[in-house]
């Protein structure tokens, strides 16, 4: 197997692949209909569920598209016409619920806080109690615009005293942070085949709570491409999804499920978990300074970092010039804020962060960038 150039991705997904994924996509060309390809499908969809310890309680349902897609699917096939879903929103992926809401025509109540800011538990609890409508809750677990955690466990606890339906986009924390749907279980759980699962950008998946899922039978479909139930019906038919599937994409899916399973949920946490912690103290030691505090909880697999106040600095530069040397740093997404984004998710470890701060500290000197903040 010929090595294929290695770039070290910090963005949070599409992220470094090993060379084993990118090879699996490597195969004889074959008809999606085909029972080989189902069996394919199947193991997959069985293999979604398991990672987040589902049991037989729980179905995945796929669609070829990006994350979003599957949020989209989600939102427009589970919220009832006569019923009103409750969006917790602290940051742009929150935002795009919304958008989707909107788009659709779907009752829609909205908590926002500061993006970056911890939601507050009290106050979502008092907009349920005084809105007897709300049948529907969802969220972001980790809100990849700043690299906040919002927990599953008050989300949970607030949605049982309720008994609202729950849905929660796990896109950037699925197969990065352990996740239990024994312990904590969430109806409907988005995620996609391109950040912590490690495989190529172009499927999303959906791991449902069978029992909630099959009330969708009757709930007249919002979409066609994006029909959750009708995808999970034929799914379950004729192992197929509906239409055409990203066949090379399910063959790389299918490389990253092994090497998560030899890897192990931990180790692939505590992987992610020092990489940042290596991050974090080599950028503190720079001088750098970050988004968030000690008072709300991070997801440890993104941060966002202020941009110092140096006039030399100019962040197309700066990427410019660390992607050259094969580092891909990403823009910040607070739109008041002059913020940077920097990931450990993929296929990379604490090594390839101290070969980036390396490359780092030799830019920022190339740039004469002294990192230091008059605002603060
Ligand atoms: C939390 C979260 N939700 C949704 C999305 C959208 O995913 P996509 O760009 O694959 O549509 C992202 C992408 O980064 C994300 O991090």
């Amino acid at each position: 197997m010929k090595p294929i150039q290695r770039n070290i991705l910090l963005n949070p997904g599409p992220a470094t692949t090993t060379d084993t994924v990118k090879y699996a996509q490597v195969v004889p060309d074959i008809c999606p209909r085909e029972k080989e390809f189902q069996e394919v499908m199947d193991g997959i969809r069985a293999d979604l569920v398991k990672i987040v310890n589902g049991g037989d309680d729980y179905t995945s349902v796929l669609f070829g598209g990006s994350g979003t897609s599957g949020m989209e699917a989600t939102l427009a096939s589970v919220v009832a016409y006569d019923s009103q879903v409750l969006l917790l929103i602290n940051g742009a992926y929150g935002q795009r619920m919304l958008q989707i809401t909107e788009t659709y025509d779907i009752p829609t109540v909205v908590y926002n806080v500061e993006w970056g800011t911890a939601i507050d538990w009290s106050e979502v609890d008092a907009m349920c109690a005084n809105n007897p409508d709300i049948g529907y809750i969802a969220m972001v677990h980790h809100e990849t615009t700043t690299g906040i955690l919002n927990p599953l466990g008050p989300f949970l606890e607030i949605a049982r005293k309720y008994d609202l339906v729950t849905m929660v986009d796990t896109i950037s924390s699925y197969a990065g942070i352990p996740i239990d749907l024994q312990g904590t279980p969430v109806d409907f759980l988005m995620s996609t085949s391109n950040k912590c699962i490690q495989g190529m950008a172009g499927l999303a998946f959906i791991i449902c709570r069978n029992e909630v899922l099959k009330q969708l039978k009757d709930v007249p479909g919002r979409t066609v491409y994006l029909d959750l139930y009708k995808q999970y019906e034929y799914f379950e038919r004729t192992g197929q999804m509906r239409f055409t599937p990203p066949v090379q994409v399910v063959y790389a899916l299918r490389q990253a499920i092994d090497e998560y399973l030899d890897e192990g949920i931990q180790n692939r946490w505590e992987r992610y978990s020092t990489s940042y912690q290596v991050l974090t103290q080599g950028l503190e030691e720079m001088g750098f300074r970050f988004l968030l505090g000690g008072d709300v909880e991070h997801s440890r697999i993104l941060m966002t970092i202020y941009e110092p106040d140096d006039p030399n600095y100019d962040f197309t530069e700066l990427h410019d010039r660390l992607y050259e040397r094969g580092f891909t740093i990403y823009p910040g997404k607070v739109s008041d804020k002059e913020t940077f984004r920097l990931s450990v998710l993929g296929a990379i470890d604490q090594n390839d962060i101290r070969e980036f701060l390396r490359n780092l500290r030799e830019v920022l000197r190339e740039m004469n960038i002294e990192v230091k903040y008059t605002r603060f």
